[in-house]
């Protein structure tokens, strides 16, 4: 990005009084050169002086006018660029806020016409597998029956979950305390058999957070990540303090390209046969709600880095 003119910086008053000054000095050379002036057969020097430093003074000033133009011209360009990224951001925000609006609507629905025949589904199917003791496929048919019944309500679940309003419950809380909480949790992951996540002691800020919402949001990014790393690969979380709270999650995954950066955290974006697409979506909604960002930062490939920035000791913005 161009930077702006120094305040104060005059090209037009340089420009004037480097051409003054060029002037004399060009008549002091003609002398040294052994030209001389005269009117009348006296010593017309210092009229050639003059006249030449004010059309020298003049040039600077044109001269100095032109660069001061094309500054401002620059200027302008800049301020418009910045304009125009910010209308796209609004743009995009808006989007968002009318596909969470229509979630909201359609999970309510969801919540009304799905969730009790789900229920119905489910413990019918457990009354089978209890009166088939000796049938073994029957068995397992509804063993299939009420585990994918699980996951749909699971979905459900987040859905839910996505479009409620958020309304966190803050207390003073030591982001190493929430981060070792959420590598403990992760131990149930299905990958972090093979693979370890790591806590890599720097600083240890001290935030306003919720604490629960916020494990959440952790659990889901080393959740990403693990899914993301190779087989037996480390996840590193860091921790460090720049007057906000910045909580790195590290993997060696095949990382996150520049051009899908932003689309990852739309809601239902997925390339996992069994993901939902609502961890980073519902997870930078409860970022926001604390009044930080999550982003993915810019590192080149291999491997992702999420990070999460949290005030020390902001007013909450309602999600
Ligand atoms: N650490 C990562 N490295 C590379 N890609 C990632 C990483 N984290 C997320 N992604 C990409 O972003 C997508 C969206 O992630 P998100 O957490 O929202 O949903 P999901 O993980 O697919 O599903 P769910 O969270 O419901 O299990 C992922 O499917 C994946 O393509
Ligand atoms: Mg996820």
């Amino acid at each position: 990005m161009a930077q702006s003119k120094p305040a104060g910086s005059n090209r037009k008053l340089w420009g004037t009084l480097i051409g003054a000054a060029v002037g004399p000095i060009d008549t002091v050379i003609l002398d040294l050169l052994g030209v001389s002036f005269e009117i009348n057969g006296s010593d017309a020097s210092w009229l050639i002086a003059l006249y030449f430093g004010f059309s020298f003074a003049v040039l600077g000033y044109l001269i100095g006018s032109l660069m001061d133009a094309r500054d401002r011209e620059r200027e302008q360009m800049r301020l418009l660029g910045e304009q125009r990224d910010l209308i796209n951001q609004t743009r995009a925000r808006l989007a968002q806020s009318e596909k969470l609006a229509a979630l909201g609507q359609m999970a309510t629905m969801i919540a009304h016409e799905v969730r009790n025949p789900l229920g119905v589904m489910r413990s019918s199917a457990q009354e089978i597998r209890d009166s088939a003791l000796d049938d073994v496929n029957t068995r397992r048919a509804s063993s299939f029956i009420i585990s994918e019944t699980d996951r749909l309500n699971r979905v459900i679940e987040s859905i839910l979950g996505f479009a409620r309003p958020l309304e966190p419950r803050l207390d003073e809380v030591r982001v190493a305390d929430l981060a070792e909480r959420a590598i403990l949790l992760a131990a149930e992951h299905p990958r972090a058999r093979h693979s370890r996540v790591r806590l890599e002691r720097g600083d240890d800020p001290l935030v306003e957070a919720d604490a629960d919402l916020i494990t959440q949001v952790l659990l889901d990014l080393i959740a990403n990540a693990l899914e993301a790393s190779p087989r037996g690969a480390e996840v590193r979380i860091d921790l460090r303090d720049d007057g906000e709270a910045v909580i790195g999650i590290n993997d060696s995954g095949p990382g996150v390209a520049p051009e899908l950066r932003d689309k990852i955290f739309e809601p239902f974006y997925t390339t996992n046969v069994n993901g939902t697409g609502l961890g980073l979506a519902v997870s930078r909604q409860v970022v926001t709600s604390h009044g930080g960002t999550l982003t993915v930062a810019d590192t080149p490939a291999p491997g992702a880095r999420f990070e999460i920035r949290l005030p020390r000791h902001s007013a909450v913005i309602a999600a």
